[in-house]
């Protein structure tokens, strides 16, 4: 509550009881998730959160190659980097909604948002897919070829910020609908504020890992956890966007164009 204060944003003292609630009943959801989290180390694995396989079982409608892909990532080490699938698909749903045909994903590991998002978008829509690794991405490829969508995702394999002002320097700022932030979260920042300059008006930026497995709540000394929290407080003054900070995955911040 000190930091609102200081802030100066919120002076009622019904909007601070509200917020307050609301604030608790965060933490329980966070600290839930975080144990979900701790104990399985992936957002993949949900086996042993009874309501977690509820909300799998009666709302995932996994295309059935990105099933395949999750299955190869589950073998890979670093599968814990996967996006949770019921976020991709939501992701999906939004992006149908605002009927999007240029996507930005920041952050491709093996692809499985990448051919998701590719998947969404028409078939002259496209997906600039920005990674640095290119081991990862080919793991996903034949799958990407499988769903018969590769001709939609544009890989990119450079730091993501070059891959930005690439695009914004070939004039296609404003012209992007959608953009996902999932990299390396020290550059989050950087990301934010280049894709707010690529996305169009009513376009959306989804910023994922925005909880951090809880570690927001307290920012200790580490670069990622203050670069994310250092974020979360900004967008939560940014005129520019509305917002709304879902607790799917680990977190993702939904932030609207205006
Ligand atoms: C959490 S994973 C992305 C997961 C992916 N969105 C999905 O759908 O499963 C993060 C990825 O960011 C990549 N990465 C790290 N630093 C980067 C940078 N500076 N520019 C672009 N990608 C980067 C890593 O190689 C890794 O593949
Ligand atoms: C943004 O949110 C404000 C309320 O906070 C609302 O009045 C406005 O209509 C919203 N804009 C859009 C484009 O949704």
């Amino acid at each position: 509550m000190l930091w609102l204060s200081k802030d100066g944003l919120l002076s009622a003292a019904a909007l601070g009881v509200t917020f307050t609630a609301g604030l608790w009943l965060g933490t329980k959801l966070v600290s839930r998730r975080y144990s979900i989290l701790h104990t399985f180390k992936s957002h993949c694995d949900t086996k042993g959160d009874p309501l977690m396989e509820y909300v799998l079982q009666n709302s995932l409608r996994e295309h059935p190659i990105l099933k395949k892909l999750s299955k190869r990532t589950l073998e890979d080490r670093r599968n814990m980097m996967m996006v949770a699938r019921e976020q991709a698909q939501l992701m999906a749903n939004l992006a149908k909604l605002i009927n999007a045909k240029k996507v930005i994903e920041i952050g491709v590991y093996t692809g499985y948002n990448a051919l998701n998002m590719a998947l969404a978008v028409p078939d002259d829509g496209k997906v600039v897919a920005c990674d640095i690794n290119l081991e990862f991405a080919n793991l996903g490829k034949p799958f990407w070829k499988e769903a018969r969508v590769e001709h939609k995702i544009d890989l990119r394999i450079k730091p993501a910020s070059e891959t930005l002002d690439e695009l914004l320097r070939a004039g296609e700022a404003e012209s992007f609908d959608f953009a996902f932030i999932d990299a390396d979260k020290v550059n989050y920042n950087i990301y934010y504020e280049k894709c707010l300059q690529l996305i169009r008006k009513g376009g959306i930026i989804a910023i994922d890992n925005v909880l951090w497995g809880g570690k927001v709540l307290k920012p200790r000394n580490d670069p990622d956890t203050l670069s994310i929290a250092k974020l979360n407080e900004k967008i939560y003054r940014d005129s520019r966007v509305n917002i709304s900070m879902l607790t799917i995955g680990d977190g993702v911040t939904l932030a609207f164009k205006l």
